[in-house]
């Protein structure tokens, strides 16, 4: 979602936010802007694409060593110029990532004193609730604090006084922000990929904690002004990792990735000889895994997916009852726990609102919890008692691919973890890690079908309605499949369990339905082929991936190797996600930064 920099350091400012806004584009946002000092508070704002910023700059560019600038994405008022952050208030300037759930209240309060806005957005009532504060004590650090008391909701914010320009103060609760500094450089930012490559070492705030930054130092403190200790981290990012290196766009890539990201989440994890899996970071005791009675998964959107498809392979390795939940219900429900629960959060960012609040109501309920997790010193990474690292590099397209790939290894290695305790001898762990060992070659050769795929993508383009269909572990393939197609295409998709069909879906299917069918080998080939069968002869036009090469259907057909079923609907999966990305980029729509969506989902 939105994304904030902050700068204060001896070269020009508005060309390091620039850039730093356009690493943070793919995080999805509607409206740009910048403010920097320069006797006073300098702003400019524009909706729309960064491009239209630059463009009202281009001739006339901000002058000052310190500045901010922010991505907008719409929550409180559309995506205007007007709406769009820095907002001004007196000699505050502000911008904020999160919502202010009282903002009607404050303005309430604010209108009486004959406060004017200008725009919709609850930002604005905090920038001048924070005026008002240092109109009273011309204490800038004051004015932050007093007004953050008085404040509910989430917020990761950086303010800026015309009377102070060699200072900013951040501060977060529910948004993540991450300070970062090198030589002569100090920044503020909501993701450190805005700052690879310029800082050294990068500090995560904590929850509820305010940073007073200003040339070399900063102070942290919570919000009763305690002072906090803080431990600064290398920044370990490459910049290159977030280039397009070559690809039209980076989901491309990061699908391309896949060979690499898969080997990544293995590495140095398998115990080949035991059958087994070695996981640092679990932080649970032998005697706690071995009670373990039931396991819990949690996730959003294709996360959720990874967990559903991570339920099929748990429960079949361990014998233990696997839940699965999305997290915006979970967090609200009054779930039914056992002591002995295993809690699993699935997340790529690590900064989902609601996967954070599901963990939080996991450790309430007092349930060990492990985090799958991608962005390293994310909030989810850093809360969870335990976790594994997907190191699956950054996924920058909005939509995910290698992640959900990794999510489900990461899980499996979990589960063969628990199951060699339990009741998998090590033959059957090793007939794990054979699977797993093959897949990074099954995928690079699924990999290669991408010519085939964007062939058959071009005559499927023209549909506006699709279903796709699987049963098994094929069924969470067939949902994230789904969403896939329908979130950079835009098309109207659906996953369906083949064998559900009948008990509804059907009805949908004529000849302007695209199904696009997932046929396993295995023991329920026969009844996958009987659905399909039912499907073709009410006239829908179809596309099957399958592994079972002895198939022999008329309509388009795509074979894949795969050589177990652990690992199979991973393969599958692949062209998926090449089936979705040759019908968008065919439709011509931003398959990076789809309309409507966000990268990391901070709020609720
Ligand atoms: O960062 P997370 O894995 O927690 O994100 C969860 C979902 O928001 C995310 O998977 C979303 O559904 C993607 N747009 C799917 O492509």
């Amino acid at each position: 979602m939105c994304g904030i920099i902050g700068y204060i350091g001896k070269k020009q400012a508005q060309p390091i936010i620039l850039s730093s806004l356009k690493r943070m584009e793919y995080r999805g946002y509607d409206s740009a802007g910048i403010a920097v000092i320069n006797g006073g508070v300098n702003v400019a704002k524009a909706s729309g694409k960064l491009s239209n910023l630059r463009s009202k700059i281009n001739d006339k560019p901000l002058k000052g060593t310190t500045g901010m600038g922010h991505t907008r994405w719409a929550t409180h008022g559309g995506p205007t110029e007007q709406n769009a952050h820095p907002h001004v208030a007196g000699k505050i300037a502000l911008i904020h990532n999160g919502i202010i759930e009282n903002y009607e209240d404050i303005k309430k309060d604010l209108l009486k004193d004959k406060v004017k806005f200008e725009s919709e957005t609850d930002t604005e009532v905090l920038a001048q609730l924070i005026n008002k504060n240092y109109k009273k004590t011309g204490e800038l650090e004051t004015a932050v604090y007093d007004a953050l008391s008085v404040v509910r909701g989430a917020f990761g914010i950086v303010v800026m006084c015309e009377d102070e320009p060699r200072k900013l103060i951040a501060a977060r609760r529910g948004s993540p922000i991450v300070l970062g500094r090198s030589k002569d450089e100090m920044f503020v930012a909501s993701d450190p990929t805005a700052l690879a490559g310029r800082a050294d070492e990068v500090v995560y705030l904590g929850e509820d904690e305010v940073a007073v930054i200003t040339p070399g130092k900063f102070e942290v403190t919570d919000l009763k002004r305690n002072e906090k200790p803080y431990k600064a981290e290398k920044l370990d990012m490459k910049v290159q990792a977030m280039q397009k290196q070559g690809y039209d766009h980076f989901l491309l890539k990061e699908i391309m990735e896949q060979p690499k990201s898969i080997e990544a989440v293995l590495r140095g994890r398998l115990e080949v000889k035991e059958g087994d899996s070695h996981l640092g970071g679990l932080n649970i005791s032998d005697a706690s895994l071995d009670k373990l009675d039931r396991i819990q998964i949690i996730g959003c959107g294709t996360a959720y997916y990874a967990g559903l498809l991570s339920k099929y392979m748990l429960e079949k390795m361990t014998g233990i009852p696997v839940d699965i939940e999305v997290a915006s219900e979970f967090r609200y429900r009054e779930p039914v726990l056992s002591p002995h629960t295993l809690g699993i959060v699935l997340t790529q960012s690590g900064e989902t609102a609601d996967t954070l609040a599901s963990l939080h109501e996991l450790q309430r309920r007092n349930v060990h919890t492990l985090g799958l997790v991608n962005v390293v010193g994310s909030t989810i990474a850093r809360e969870v008692d335990g976790g594994v690292y997907l190191h699956a590099g950054p996924e920058i397209s909005v939509a995910s691919t290698k992640a959900f790939t990794s999510q489900v290894l990461a899980a499996m290695l979990v589960g063969l973890h628990i199951a060699r305790r339990k009741n998998f001898s090590a033959w059957e762990g090793k007939e794990i890690i054979d699977a797993l060992q093959k897949l990074p070659k099954e995928v690079e050769e699924a990999l290669k079908l991408s010519k085939k795929v964007k062939k058959i993508a071009k005559s499927l383009s023209k549909f506006e309605n699709s279903l796709y269909l699987g049963r098994d572990s094929l069924f969470p393939i067939a949902l994230e499949g789904a969403l896939k197609l329908k979130e950079i295409s835009y098309i109207h998709a659906e996953g369906c369990s083949s064998g559900e069909m009948k008990h509804g879906p059907i009805a949908l299917i004529d000849e302007n339905m695209l199904v696009v069918n997932l046929l396993g080998k295995g023991p329920l080939f026969e009844k996958s082929l009987s659905n399909l069968q039912e499907v073709k002869a009410r006239g829908a036009k179809v596309v099957t991936v399958t592994d079972d090469q002895t198939y022999k259907g008329n309509e388009d057909v795509i074979f894949v190797e795969t050589s177990s079923h652990w690992t199979a609907p991973l393969v599958m999966n692949v062209i998926l996600q090449l089936l979705a990305y040759h019908m968008a980029v065919q439709r011509g729509t931003d398959v990076d930064q789809p309309r409507n969506l966000a990268k990391s989902v901070t709020v609720e």
